[in-house]
């Protein structure tokens, strides 16, 4: 089942060097879904559910992710796919250097995002590490003070997200099979063994029917306004599409690789971790008797109370903070990756001294962030922490912001060029394709460029 053997020969856009390829086309669709589940599924889409009222948030979520997020998710691959390009040279090769900003515009969400994200995944090391030590889940253990009590440490927390960040440049630097193919081939069945075992798990404790409707009954009296920004800002970061993630991952396809199946497989995925994410930590959650709305502790602060509440709970919680770290390293790789890409593309760098000097960088961005939630915590902004405000910035503003120029973009520059990009090897029907492109002109940039502007009202 090869998509790709070898850089494929010389059409006028080809690349001026020897271009890496996904060695199969499984490996290439778990990387992409290694982009796209991580924090935001497990970690942020639990507790932004949580606060946006359950079932009825999910509704809105899923509806969004069917129409916007796969057919921007289509558009960026048939971008990469066919420039060949890390997304900056992408957008100048196909639509003229004024687009180029677009492509600057995704290199430095990658930045921004990449900063707390790091930070957040050495949460996971840490707590995957205490849970072994059983600290976590001793009997009488305040769950919320030691998790209070560490992210507020100048200290440790910065050394585990440098640990993280060690991990995302090694990854990365061993380039596209070798290094991101390999490990999400290895990885993402991992992933998906221990998150059934802890669905069991914690769909059987008691009380936990009450978490299971929460999460599935919808309430509509809860959706206001922001329930969709937020819906669209978490829809968008979960799939990983409007920084050039996907861009850049669909650069490394052959040009006759099949990518209509492979985009539906990624979104199916990314969207049934999500919902298993939500199976393990809503029931656990009620079922000892907290509740949903615990923001960005959420995962950290009720689930090791869970987990202290049944048998093996040490081997239990260290599995979940595990899982929670390998779903994290298969995302950051693909944050790193484009601006990676981008100067090892156009500037002819050296990918291993280009990964860590990005990687150096996205660090020292991420210290404001963990200082935020604790020797900085006074300094705010409409009430919001260094952390939070990334946070926002970025899931609910860029990454939504960049969705609608690449509609834009393969709309309206690409045109039907996009739907020749699709038609020799897709799956989709002629009739689909063209209501994708008519989608992207005008249906996706409205629909994004009235969330924005309603949310930000
Ligand atoms: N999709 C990742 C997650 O759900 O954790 C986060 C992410 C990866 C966002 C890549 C944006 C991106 F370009």
């Amino acid at each position: 089942m090869s998509a790709a053997d070898g850089p494929d020969g010389g059409s006028a856009a080809a690349p001026s060097r020897q271009r890496e390829h996904w060695g199969t086309r499984l490996g290439f669709v778990l990387a992409a879904a290694g982009s796209a589940v991580g924090l935001g599924n497990i970690w942020k889409f639990p507790y932004v559910t949580g606060e946006n009222g359950g079932g009825a948030f999910l509704i809105i979520y899923l509806a969004i992710i069917g129409t916007l997020g796969i057919s921007i998710l289509l558009a960026e691959l048939v971008i990469g796919r066919t420039a060949q390009k890390n997304p900056v040279g992408a957008f100048r090769q196909l639509g003229g250097t004024r687009w180029r900003v677009a492509g600057w515009m995704c290199v430095l969400g990658a930045f921004a995002i990449l900063s707390f994200y790091t930070v957040i995944a050495g949460w996971t090391i840490a707590f995957a590490v205490k849970t072994a030590s059983g600290r976590l889940t001793a009997p009488g253990a305040d769950t919320e003070a030691i998790f209070e009590s560490f992210v507020s440490d100048p200290v440790w927390p910065l050394l585990y997200a440098a640990i993280f960040m060690a991990l995302t440049v090694a990854v990365v630097i061993g380039g596209i099979r070798r290094g991101i193919e390999r490990v999400s081939l290895v990885l993402m069945p991992l992933l998906f063994l221990i998150l059934i075992a802890l669905v069991v798990r914690a769909v059987t404790l008691p009380g936990a029917m009450e978490g299971l409707l929460f999460f599935l009954a919808p309430d509509f009296s809860k959706v206001t306004g922001g329930t969709i920004t937020a819906a669209l800002g978490q829809a968008f970061f979960s799939l990983s599409i409007g920084m050039g993630a996907m861009i850049t991952y669909g650069s490394y396809l052959e040009r006759k690789a099949h990518i209509a199946g492979s985009a539906a497989s990624v979104v199916g995925l990314d969207t049934l971790v999500a919902i298993l994410a939500g199976l393990i930590v809503f029931p656990a959650v009620f079922a000892v008797g907290l509740r949903p709305e615990g923001g960005p502790g959420l995962v950290f602060v009720t689930l090791p109370a869970v987990f202290a509440a049944m048998p093996a709970s040490a081997v239990f919680g260290t599995l979940f903070f595990l899982l929670l770290t390998i779903a994290a390293l298969t995302s950051s790789i693909s944050i790193l990756e484009p601006a990676v890409a981008y100067f090892v593309d156009e500037h002819n760098l050296k990918r291993s001294r280009v990964t860590i000097l990005c990687g150096v960088i996205a660090f020292a961005l991420g210290i404001p962030s963990s200082f935020s939630l604790g020797i900085w915590s006074d300094y705010t902004l409409f009430g919001k922490g260094f952390l939070d405000i990334m946070d926002f910035l970025t899931a609910n503003i860029m990454l939504p912001a960049g969705g609608f120029l690449i509609a834009l973009f393969v709309g309206w520059v690409m045109g039907p060029r996009a739907i020749e990009a699709l038609a020799p090897n897709t799956a989709l029907g002629l009739w689909l394709a063209r209501l994708w492109l008519y989608g992207l002109r005008f249906i996706a940039p409205a629909a994004i460029a009235w969330v924005l502007i309603s949310g930000l009202i």
